[in-house]
């Protein structure tokens, strides 16, 4: 548990964020599949990333981890064995709290000639992994529910031949996307997903890096598609993790929410299927300004964040949907706590796929916001947030949901008395050093 306190201090000065957690995951991932060495700097040692390094190895996969004195970022250096060179684990795989482990490495191990037994923690084996067991089967792969609830523990047979699909997928979930992808590796044909909106495209990006021939193509009603022609080989390649978008948000709300702050955020990732949150809260009237902009595949920019106060959009009202939703899907948490400072009404409306995350984010946000006195109603879909009222300190409960953790210690930061973060632990899933950062910024 930590207790915070209204801060009466503005946030200035430096900070790095810790790497990408969708591209530290994929670039162990590919690397391992790719022939020859693959070199990461960068790569987020948050406990989610380290389970997909655990899985790996015990597949078979040298990986070894250095700590070189660049900002403290780590090496990890990959020796991948080629597509077809994993070999069978002595155990069942564990994913411990990380959905893109489990549903990623699925689409990988159904085309793997061994049987594999897949699992996580209490909150993975209730997540959906229907998903992805419904288009891994229409593939030709064996793969089912241990329990029979299409969740995980997820029992994946072996020695299958794969054929390539064109899916229509009913989510825009780049883990669903990505799951089918990995199967497309191996399989007979062209594979094609469809989603009703482009979700993050690291694997599209990451896997033509690597040397696989895929690509997007969003047609003019911007129904986006992801093509995948098999048989090129993966090869080792050198991988350079921006800062994560989705850590450098708490940040970004601090700054907005402290009167007087003034930070920046050094070497974020704006993949424009990442950065929904800069755009709308921009709209806001947020000063954030986008600095050294390096348009590397991966593009990264230093973000200036100055304290702001926001505004609605038309007659104080601002409405957050479609499209949008998944370039901000992890960030409408903290973006929530903002909304609710700001003196209009926001309502956040197809994010229904927040029920479906570490925990059920509708609720826990809703509950939660409530608690510091917020006015707050949950919808089937998203939750409408009339804002301006002061927060109030409470106890909060995360659901052992790293992202309700720290969004909730942000909102801390202006809610008048002690707010204490119950199991404030789990903040180590995706950002290890986060209030050791956000002391630093506080000093
Ligand atoms: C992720 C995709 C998103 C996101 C998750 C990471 C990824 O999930 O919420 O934190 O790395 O592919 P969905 O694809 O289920 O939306």
């Amino acid at each position: 548990m930590i207790s915070i306190e209204k801060s009466s201090k503005p946030l200035k000065g430096h900070v790095y964020v810790p790497g990408d957690k969708s591209i530290s995951h994929r670039s162990v991932m590919f690397g391992a599949l790719a022939e020859g060495t693959t070199e990461i700097t960068g790569f987020l040692e948050g406990a989610d990333c380290l389970s997909t390094i655990d899985c790996f190895r015990k597949l078979g996969i040298q990986i070894e981890h250095t700590q070189r004195p660049v900002h403290g970022v780590p090496t990890i250096t990959v020796h991948g064995r080629g597509l077809h060179g994993l070999s069978a684990p002595d155990t069942g795989l564990f994913t411990g709290n990380s959905g893109t482990t489990t549903r990623l490495i699925a689409g990988i191990l159904a085309a793997q000639p061994f049987d594999t037994v897949l699992t996580g923690d209490n909150s993975i084996e209730q997540r959906p992994m229907n998903r992805i067991i419904k288009p891994l089967t229409q593939m030709g792969a064996d793969i089912s529910s241990l329990k029979g609830n299409d969740c995980a523990p997820l029992i994946i047979k072996g020695g299958k031949r794969l054929h390539g699909i064109t899916y229509h997928s009913p989510v825009a979930s780049a883990q669903v996307k990505s799951c089918i992808l990995l199967a497309g590796l191996y399989s007979d044909s062209d594979t094609v997903v469809y989603e009703p909106a482009l979700s993050r495209n690291h694997t599209e990006i990451m896997l033509r890096a690597y040397g696989a021939d895929i690509h997007n193509e969003v047609d003019v009603k911007g129904s986006a598609a992801a093509i995948l022609h098999p048989g090129s080989p993966l090869r080792g390649i050198k991988v350079n993790v921006p800062g994560d978008i989705s850590s450098a948000a708490y940040f970004i709300a601090a700054a907005l929410l402290v009167p007087g702050s003034d930070i920046v955020i050094h070497n974020v990732g704006i993949n424009k299927t990442r950065s929904g949150i800069l755009c709308v809260l921009k709209q806001m009237g947020a000063d954030i300004e986008l600095e050294n902009v390096d348009e590397s595949i991966e593009p990264r920019a230093d973000l200036h964040v100055r304290y702001s106060q926001l505004h609605g959009g038309v007659n104080g009202r601002f409405e957050l949907s479609g499209k949008l939703i998944p370039t901000m899907i992890d960030e409408l948490p903290i973006f929530a706590v903002v909304a609710a400072s700001a003196n209009c009404t926001t309502i956040i409306k197809d994010a229904a796929e927040l029920k479906v995350k570490e925990s059920n984010r509708i609720d826990a946000i809703c509950n939660n916001l409530k608690l510091m006195g917020v006015d707050i109603e949950p919808t089937d879909d998203g939750m409408i947030i009339n804002g301006g009222r002061p927060f109030v300190a409470a106890d909060i409960e995360t659901e052992g949901d790293h992202r309700i953790a720290m969004s909730f210690a942000i909102a801390a930061l202006a809610a008048n008395g002690q707010t204490r973060i119950i199991d404030d632990k789990c903040v180590g899933i995706s950002y290890p050093a986060f209030f050791n950062d956000l002391k630093r910024l506080l000093l």
